[in-house]
């Protein structure tokens, strides 16, 4: 197992800082998602954990060791990297045996010792039986297994996967999100993979880092990363919800009592009274008797619950998932069970 250490990170294309100054530590055995919006330096980053791109600033440590910063880099082949990534990149002429078997030819494996981890692999990936199989005579989720299979064959001690599920349908992602969590536990390496999918990235990591415009905003164990962002920024792109303005009145602890839309209620979080930004997430809220007045935008069906879109009285938007659908312009009232104050430093 590596632990691997980014510390000051920086890579510029040009005008563009793709990576700026990204320190993150990736404990032995851990499994991060990096999540973040197109372009934010997700894959740059990858590329030079991976060793195809040199550090401007900063540098990169595998356990104590040094593998790269401005000045010298290890190559990728020494560095004990495996790497999946959105494309297979598999060898079509070549059967499925001859592809998994790629990186153990090279370092001049034994023929049974061969075949044998490739049996191994294949099984893990849930393709058992298919060395013989030519790629093109694959589905797109089949190949995609390949391509973890040749990459589990190296052994590698980490393995970084750029959004590998992207190309595949939903009920196949799903199925793939299984036999993740299942490398993870039987290799225990450590483990880079970027996704735009939140729910992807919640459900496998154990630790969600989020990354903006070449920075890294926060990392944390996804539930505190969804339940308690650390900026804005985190807080709109991990999630739905809605923030709304309003103060905090009183703080003890962890615990605030605020004051928003007119309403005094409980929020996690806080810090000094004064004006604060409040996070309500979807399943907070429900339609009640009492509690916030609001008016009905919208309703929109999203399998077993409508997303119901309202508008308090100060105009500000919220959203709540509703087994009934209210009619759009009916007055309803909101009750909260949950809230977070958004940190303001
Ligand atoms: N080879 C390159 N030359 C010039 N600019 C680049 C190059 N690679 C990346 N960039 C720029 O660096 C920034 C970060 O790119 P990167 O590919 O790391 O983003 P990303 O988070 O992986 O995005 P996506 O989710 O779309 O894959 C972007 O603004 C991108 O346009
Ligand atoms: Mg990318």
């Amino acid at each position: 197992m590596t632990t691997i250490r980014a510390e000051r990170l920086s890579r510029s294309y040009g005008e563009i800082v793709a990576v700026d100054g990204v320190t993150l530590d990736f404990p032995a055995g851990s499994f991060t998602a990096l999540l973040g919006p197109s372009g934010c330096g997700k894959t740059t980053l990858l590329r030079l954990i991976a060793g195809f791109e040199a550090p401007a600033e900063g540098q990169i440590l595998f356990d104590d060791r040094l593998i790269a910063d401005p000045l010298r880099q290890i190559p990728p082949e020494s560095r004990g990297v495996g790497i999946v990534f959105q494309s297979y990149a598999l060898w079509p002429h070549m059967d499925v045996a001859e592809n998994v078997a790629y990186p153990l030819k090279t370092r001049r494996t034994a023929k049974v010792e061969i075949e044998r981890k490739v049996a191994d692999v294949l099984e893990i990936v849930g393709l058992a039986g298919f060395q013989a199989r030519r790629i093109d005579e694959l589905s797109g989720g089949q190949r995609q297994r390949v391509a973890l299979a040749r990459c589990l064959v190296a052994d590698a001690k980490v393995i970084l996967f750029d959004e590998p599920l992207a190309n595949l349908d939903m009920h196949l992602r799903a199925a793939m999100v299984d036999v993740f969590r299942d490398i993870h536990r039987r290799t225990g390496a450590t483990i880079v993979y970027v996704t735009h999918d939140q729910a992807e990235a919640l459900a496998l990591a154990d630790r969600v880092a989020v990354l903006s415009r070449g920075r890294l905003l926060q990392v944390a164990p996804p539930r505190d990363v969804y339940r308690a962002p650390a900026d804005a920024t985190v807080a709109g792109f991990v999630g739905r919800g809605a923030i709304i303005s309003g103060s905090v009145v009183a703080a003890t602890g962890d615990m605030s009592t605020v004051e928003a839309a007119g309403h005094r209620f409980f929020a996690r979080g806080g810090g000094k009274p004064g004006p604060a930004r409040i996070l309500l997430r979807p399943e907070a809220l429900r339609l009640a008797a009492d509690g916030f007045a609001a008016r009905v935008l919208d309703s929109v069906y999203r399998g077993p619950v409508h997303e119901v879109r309202l508008a308090l009285a100060t105009g500000e938007e919220v959203v709540l998932d509703s087994i009934d659908a209210p009619a759009a312009g009916a007055v309803v009232h909101i009750a909260c069970s949950d809230a977070w104050v958004i940190p303001t430093d």
